[in-house]
């Protein structure tokens, strides 16, 4: 974990004359390669299958969070997400994180009564991502992971990233691996109480840094059918999904984690578009069915499969470019370093007016997450 903490201001408070405190932290998004699509406890959040991803630079796709707590406010804790303001009472996952955090702040105040009863005071937390929100492309992972680190960070509890990522799965079960760098995984556990169902680092940012992410912005309007709603109708209707859960994603965690550990672009590349797809079909066998793709996003990946098919000098591998697709319309595409330039060229020759190629060639891997300022 590595977090870039700019506490000057605070060493020179007094604790016990502290009336008001603010931080903000940042927070990327992750894409899986591995789809999480399922929930066996649907109230500690705990997943149908292990799941893997890759985190991406937070220099283009980010949360940034807020978070302001003040003696003098009252009222209830709210968030303004994108400038929209929304009771933290009124969704059961933000009540729920938000009163983890508060009972850890509570139990330090508890043993040290010096310290300023923060827990006491009303949150005024503003969020923004300067992305789409709920289009695909992870701002639920995003967004939780900003709010943990922040509020753990203004609350001065839970600074291990084990156990951040943990708070941060109970507001959405993907933001448990953006508070990793690297490659990713979300290990499904077996134990009822979730204390085994947790996020670990596979490979760090510097493994294999020839890979980049390519963010292709089909659509940027909000899903019709939210990731949590879609994947419990999954569970309940699709026996394609159980066939998935049971005998397929086993063995694709442990193939993934071989071609990321040898950096074998092929098995990676494959194994990406092939459980890309299999998460969509299942969709499909979900009945009602769920149709995350549209038009323009079938249709990169065609563009896709055919350049991969198109032989290229002095490259003896079998693909050059994985696309994968998460609850959305939307395309992160995942290649060697030395095709971004042809695949761009391509996307922007093929889909000039549909796709959004300014939020392209995203480096990925980076910090996990950023506090910037607090106090
Ligand atoms: P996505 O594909 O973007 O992850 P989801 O359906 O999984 O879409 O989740 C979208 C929801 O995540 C939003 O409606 C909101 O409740 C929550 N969310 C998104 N961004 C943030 C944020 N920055 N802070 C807190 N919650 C957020
Ligand atoms: C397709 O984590 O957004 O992006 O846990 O209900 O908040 P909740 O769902 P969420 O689901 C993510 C689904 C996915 C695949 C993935 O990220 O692994
Ligand atoms: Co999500």
């Amino acid at each position: 974990m590595t977090a870039n903490i700019n506490n000057a201001a605070a060493a020179a408070t007094d604790p016990s004359t502290l009336t008001a405190i603010e931080a903000t932290a940042t927070a990327p998004v992750n894409i899986a390669v591995i789809k999480y699509w399922g929930k066996r406890d649907q109230s500690l959040i705990l997943p149908t299958n292990s799941s893997l991803s890759l985190t991406l630079s937070q220099d283009i796709l980010h949360s940034k969070t807020s978070a302001f707590a003040a003696a003098s406010v009252s009222g209830e804790d709210t968030l303004w997400l994108n400038g929209t303001p929304e009771l933290v009472s009124s969704s059961t996952r933000l009540r729920k994180v938000i009163a983890a955090l508060r009972d850890l702040r509570r139990a330090k105040e508890a043993a040290n009564a010096a310290l300023p009863k923060i827990s006491q005071w009303t949150l005024r937390i503003v969020s923004e991502n300067n992305f789409p929100t709920a289009a695909g492309l992870a701002s639920s992972a995003s967004g939780f992971a900003a709010l943990v680190a922040v509020v753990a960070h203004l609350y001065d509890v839970a600074q291990d990233t084990a156990v951040l990522s943990s708070l941060a799965r109970l507001g959405s079960g993907s933001a448990c691996r953006s508070l990793y760098g690297g490659f990713v995984a979300w290990e499904m556990g077996c134990k009822p109480d979730g204390s085994d169902s947790v996020a670990v680092q596979v490979a760090p940012e510097s493994h294999w840094p020839e890979i980049e992410a390519l963010v292709l912005v089909v659509h940027d309007g909000k899903k019709g059918i939210s990731s949590t709603s879609g994947m419990q109708t999954t569970v309940d209707t699709s026996p394609l999904a159980a066939h998935r859960f049971a005998h397929v994603v086993p063995e694709r965690m442990e193939a993934m984690k071989r071609a990321i550990h040898t950096k074998d672009f092929d098995s990676f590349a494959e194994l990406t578009m092939r459980d890309s797809n299999q998460f969509h079909a299942v969709c499909l066998d979900t009945f009602p069915p769920i149709f995350y793709l549209n038009d323009v996003s079938r249709a990169i990946i065609q563009l896709i499969t055919d350049y991969n098919a198109t032989p290229c000098p002095g490259y003896s591998g079998k693909f050059k470019v994985a696309y994968t697709y998460d609850a959305g319309p939307n395309t992160v595409l995942y290649l060697p370093r030395r095709f971004v330039p042809e695949v761009l060229a391509l996307v922007n020759h093929y889909f000039p007016h549909s796709v959004t190629a300014s939020t392209t060639a995203v480096d990925y891997f980076t910090d996990p997450y950023q506090i910037m300022a607090t106090y």
